[in-house]
């Protein structure tokens, strides 16, 4: 409307200056094509205002608001001046009712002239070990300068606040029976309270000429409407994890004798456990193999004694006692299998640890090893 003025006036002193230079009949000519055009500017932005109005954004620049007379009212959402909420608030529709709690007005009209410019408040409930209500200002709360609009808070009960402070994810709903739906409207962050600041809300949640519009549908069934109100109390982590990996491993080497290696029956066999990098572990071997691999090779694997499924990089191997020409094979990964952890089925062929010439087996005493160049922990923490 202003910026319209002014360039009604702008348009005028043109008017005028032409009329200086040239004749009267051309200046009301011209006048007489000009404004009717200008009426027809004007009136077509007062109706793109009317629409603008009711529908408000709060996140949203005035940009990104439908500003076309088709866009159906009820595709948008109310809220008549951004400048008023702030930047931080965000409003959607959805399905779900609130969790925390709900106030019923039968007659909103009622309510308004009963409350008049003060508030209505609801009764204290429970959340997070603390006592809450919803304040509802049917026209604005003057404390906070608003008028025409209606404005809601989360009001924390200083009876459960001593010193502590409270943070709390707030959101606050209005009904519509139109959409089926709650039109939600949100912080993006958690706010405080405590004993100095025991409310928080949205001053400017929606207009009350938006609120009232009847094809939003917030008032219904002759007058009735619905606020809600979700409250979640969030608390920092207590607990946490850190996961890292350990490069450089104390007592990296361990070699495992197994003796009489001939007269081994069992299935498997394991080592003794021993430390690696702090860490507890266990060598595995099927002399006759396992899987794929039985009857035809041995096979070997590294175990961790306490069970832990980390990454693991290492290498094992079968050592040559004769020339030190060790078959040495790298393993890295995830286990497996916790019964085998960290392997190879077929790690040597049978034939090669009986050929006596490879040096696997002498005096009937195979001894395998394992070299642990790293493995990934997590840590657990909590307060
Ligand atoms: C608790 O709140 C009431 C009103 O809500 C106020 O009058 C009172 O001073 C508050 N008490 C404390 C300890 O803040
Ligand atoms: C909450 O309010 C109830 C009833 O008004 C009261 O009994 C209870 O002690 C309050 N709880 C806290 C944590 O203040
Ligand atoms: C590791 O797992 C085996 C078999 O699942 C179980 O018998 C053993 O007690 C576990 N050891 C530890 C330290 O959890
Ligand atoms: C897991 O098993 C596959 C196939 O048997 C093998 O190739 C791989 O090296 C094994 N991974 C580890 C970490 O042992
Ligand atoms: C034993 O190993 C040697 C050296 O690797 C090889 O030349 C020979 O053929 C093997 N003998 C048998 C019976 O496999
Ligand atoms: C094999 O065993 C005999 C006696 O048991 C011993 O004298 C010899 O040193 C052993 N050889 C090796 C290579 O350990």
């Amino acid at each position: 409307m202003f910026t319209e003025e002014k360039e009604k006036k702008a348009k005028y002193g043109s008017v005028v200056f032409v009329y200086c230079f040239f004749c009267v009949v051309l200046v009301v000519g011209l006048v007489r094509i000009a404004k009717p055009y200008d009426n027809f500017k004007q009136n077509l932005m007062e109706a793109e205002a009317a629409v603008e109005e009711g529908f408000l954004g709060a996140t949203y620049s005035s940009r990104n608001l439908p500003c076309n007379a088709h866009k159906s009212r009820s595709d948008s959402v109310p809220a008549q001046n951004q400048e008023k909420l702030s930047a931080q608030t965000s409003y959607f529709y959805r399905q779900l009712p609130p969790n925390s709690y709900c106030v019923q007005f039968d007659s909103f009209a009622t309510m308004l002239k009963q409350v008049n410019t003060g508030k209505y408040e609801s009764r204290p409930f429970s959340i997070g070990g603390y006592n809450w209500s919803l304040l509802i200002y049917p026209n604005g709360n003057k404390q906070d300068n608003v008028n025409g609009y209606i404005s809601v808070y989360a009001r924390i009960h200083n009876s459960s606040l001593m010193t502590n402070e409270v943070n709390a994810e707030i959101k606050f709903f209005i009904y519509s029976k139109i959409k089926d739906q709650y039109l939600t409207f949100q912080d993006n962050e958690p706010q405080r309270f405590h004993m100095f600041k025991p409310q928080w809300g949205i001053p400017t949640m929606i207009s009350l000429s938006s609120f009232l519009t009847t094809t939003n549908g917030f008032v219904f069934d002759g007058g009735r409407s619905v606020f809600g109100v979700d409250v979640v109390v969030t608390e920092p982590f207590k607990k946490w994890e850190v996961f890292s990996n350990e490069e450089n491993i104390r007592d990296p080497i361990y070699c495992w004798k197994i003796t009489q290696f001939s007269t081994l029956d069992r299935n498997s066999y394991t080592s003794g456990s021993f430390s690696c990098g702090g860490r507890n572990w266990v060598l595995k071997v099927y002399p006759n193999g396992v899987g794929s691999a039985t009857g035809n090779s041995l096979s070997l694997f590294l175990l961790s004694a306490s069970n832990e499924t980390d990454y693991v990089r290492a290498k094992l191997r079968v050592l040559d006692q004769i020339r030190f020409t060790h078959l040495e094979k790298q393993l890295e990964g995830w286990p497996n299998a916790t019964e085998n952890g960290w392997g190879l089925d077929k790690f040597v062929t049978l034939a090669d640890i009986k050929n006596a010439t490879k040096g696997f087996l002498v005096n009937d005493t195979l001894k395998v090893e394992v070299e642990i160049l790293s493995f990934s922990k997590t840590d657990f923490f909590s307060l």
